[in-house]
């Protein structure tokens, strides 16, 4: 069994000039690359599980009636990215190969063996199948091959649809510099995306009018694309994944030269003196010395100043969730008194461009050290927009005769925020036990962390 998943491990494919080769077994590389192979082993040291509805159920109304309303968690390490999306309620609980909500697309940012089931089956092929018809060659950590080529340590961009990505805005990865194509390598994953409904589903970056917020935003509503819809207030919604790419590009860091791999993956020392680069990713102000003191002067001072980032952006994202919240419940008691679709129409836009924009603002976690003139900037806009959307909703609740301010029911814990969109949480986590125990431990041999 082992033997037979090492010589099915490694897949070849040509798209255009280079043929790549993916050898998606991360143990493959261990004893060539030895330290490489140790740092991006703590990448399993970041695994605390912190709930994100638990601690703001704000996220459960916002995103009702959406797969997000059930489970959304902090990122963990690259360690656990297979065990996350395998247990997440998000991607149900596919029991058969044509079952569960999420296509095979979904396994594109979470492993190598998803750059390698692309190469054996093309990405038509691969995109077009569900999620739970490639779970059984799944198994491998995000790791070597999602950014090197072969067994070597030549960059590539082992998915097709982020190589297309930079070509559409000028960056195309072959053109690039050894640090643009090292941030490349994260941009694959750590990026807005969707499933392309005119090429098999394929995912693509919507980044044809430019990659800033309201660029993307003007893509989405250009092609009239809608995430779903909306369970309170019936708005065609969009979700912003975590456009970390898109978000670093325009600051100041981007424009003098600091790059993800600047930061993320110092290059350090081992003890025979020889330099490599850090593979562990995360833990990042641990490189404060060799990413950092060059032009920052205080470790400290620099912990102080991300800390007070982040409550100021916390505290404009409440100010904006407040307004936006309130929208949607004030369209679904104008929908309950008989408001039609076209006098929602244009409160229904404003809605679903203000989350949009508080998403995209809020959606990549450390904003505040990335980009956070961007996130202030956004937040901003958000609850503008959300106030316009509440102007327009005033208009049609005056005319059906609605008494306002129209009351809010309660959904101060995640638990009453669920059980008011009309969520069983019990019964979906069930169907979960049973598929992780039957189907992902029993057939796939998904090795869960
Ligand atoms: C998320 C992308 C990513 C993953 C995963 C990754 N690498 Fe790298 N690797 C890079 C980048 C970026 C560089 C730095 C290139 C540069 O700027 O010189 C690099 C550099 C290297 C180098 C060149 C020497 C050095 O240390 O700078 C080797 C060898 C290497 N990686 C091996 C590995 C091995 C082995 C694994 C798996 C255990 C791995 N890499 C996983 C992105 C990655
Ligand atoms: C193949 C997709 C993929 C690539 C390539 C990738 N990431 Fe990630 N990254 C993820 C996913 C998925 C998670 C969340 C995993 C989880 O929660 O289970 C994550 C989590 C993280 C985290 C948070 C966890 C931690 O360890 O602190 C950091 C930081 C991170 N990635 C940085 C990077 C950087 C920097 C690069 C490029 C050098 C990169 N990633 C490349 C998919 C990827
Ligand atoms: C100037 C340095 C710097 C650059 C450039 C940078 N980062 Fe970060 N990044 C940080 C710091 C610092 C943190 C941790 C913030 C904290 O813990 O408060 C972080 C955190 C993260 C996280 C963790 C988010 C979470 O869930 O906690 C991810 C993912 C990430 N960065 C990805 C990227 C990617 C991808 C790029 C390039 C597009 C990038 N970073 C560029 C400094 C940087
Ligand atoms: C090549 C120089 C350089 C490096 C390396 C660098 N920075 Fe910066 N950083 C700057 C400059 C310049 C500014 C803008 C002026 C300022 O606020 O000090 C800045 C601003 C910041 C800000 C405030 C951003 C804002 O818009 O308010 C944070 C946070 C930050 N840096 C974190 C880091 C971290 C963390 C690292 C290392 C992981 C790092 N920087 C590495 C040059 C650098």
């Amino acid at each position: 069994m082992k033997k037979l998943a090492l010589a099915m491990a490694v897949a070849t494919f040509s798209c255009g000039a280079a043929a790549k080769t993916v050898v998606s077994d991360n143990e493959a590389w261990k004893d060539k690359y030895p330290n490489q192979y140790a740092s991006w082993a703590e990448t399993q040291e970041t695994d605390a599980v912190i709930d994100l509805l638990e601690k703001n159920p704000n996220l459960v109304i916002l995103w009702g009636g959406y797969g997000f309303m059930k489970d959304y968690k902090k990122a963990r390490g690259h360690q656990f990215a297979v065990t996350d999306v395998v247990q997440t309620l998000r991607t149900g609980a596919p029991m058969g190969d044509m079952d569960g909500p999420m296509p095979a697309s979904c396994w594109s940012c979470k492993t190598p063996d998803s750059a390698r089931m692309i190469a054996e089956l093309g990405e038509a092929e691969y995109s077009a199948k569900k999620f739970g018809a490639l779970g059984h060659e799944m198994s491998n950590a995000i790791g070597c091959a999602d950014c090197h080529d072969g067994t070597s340590p030549k960059l590539t961009l082992s998915r097709p649809f982020a190589e297309r990505a930079m070509e559409t805005v000028d960056l195309a990865f072959a053109d690039q510099d050894r640090k643009m194509q090292g941030s490349q390598t994260c941009a694959q994953c750590h990026v807005e995306y969707y499933f392309d409904p005119t090429n098999s589903g394929a995912v693509k970056f919507p980044w044809d009018m430019g990659m800033n917020a309201e660029q993307q935003l003007a893509y989405y509503d250009s092609i009239g694309f809608a995430d779903w819809t909306h369970a309170v207030s019936k708005a065609p919604m969009l979700k912003a994944q975590h456009p970390e790419f898109e978000t670093w590009a325009p600051s100041i860091h981007a424009e003098l030269g600091v790059t993800c791999v600047d930061c993320h993956m110092p290059k350090v020392s081992n003890d025979e003196g020889r330099k490599f680069s850090k593979h562990n990713v995360g833990n990042t102000m641990d490189n404060f010395d060799v990413a950092c003191s060059s032009c920052h002067d205080s470790k400290s001072d620099m912990e102080d100043l991300l800390k007070a980032n982040k409550a100021e952006i916390q505290a404009k994202q409440a100010l904006a969730e407040e307004v936006i919240v309130r929208a949607h419940f004030e369209a679904g008691a104008a929908w309950d008194a008989g408001a039609d679709e076209a006098e929602m129409k244009q409160a229904l836009t404003k809605i679903r461009h203000a989350q949009w924009l508080w998403d995209f603002a809020i959606a990549s976690h450390a904003i505040h050290a990335h980009n956070p003139s961007e996130s202030l900037r956004l937040l901003d806009s958000a609850k503008a927009t959300g106030l316009q959307a509440q102007a327009e909703l005033k208009k049609v609740l005056d005319k059906h005769g609605v008494k306002q301010p129209v009351a809010l029911p309660d959904f101060s814990t995640k638990a009453k925020a669920q059980a008011l969109l009309g969520f069983d949480k019990a019964a979906d986590q069930a169907a979960k036990d049973k598929f992780v125990e039957e189907r992902a431990k029993g057939q796939w041999e998904t090795p869960l962390k």
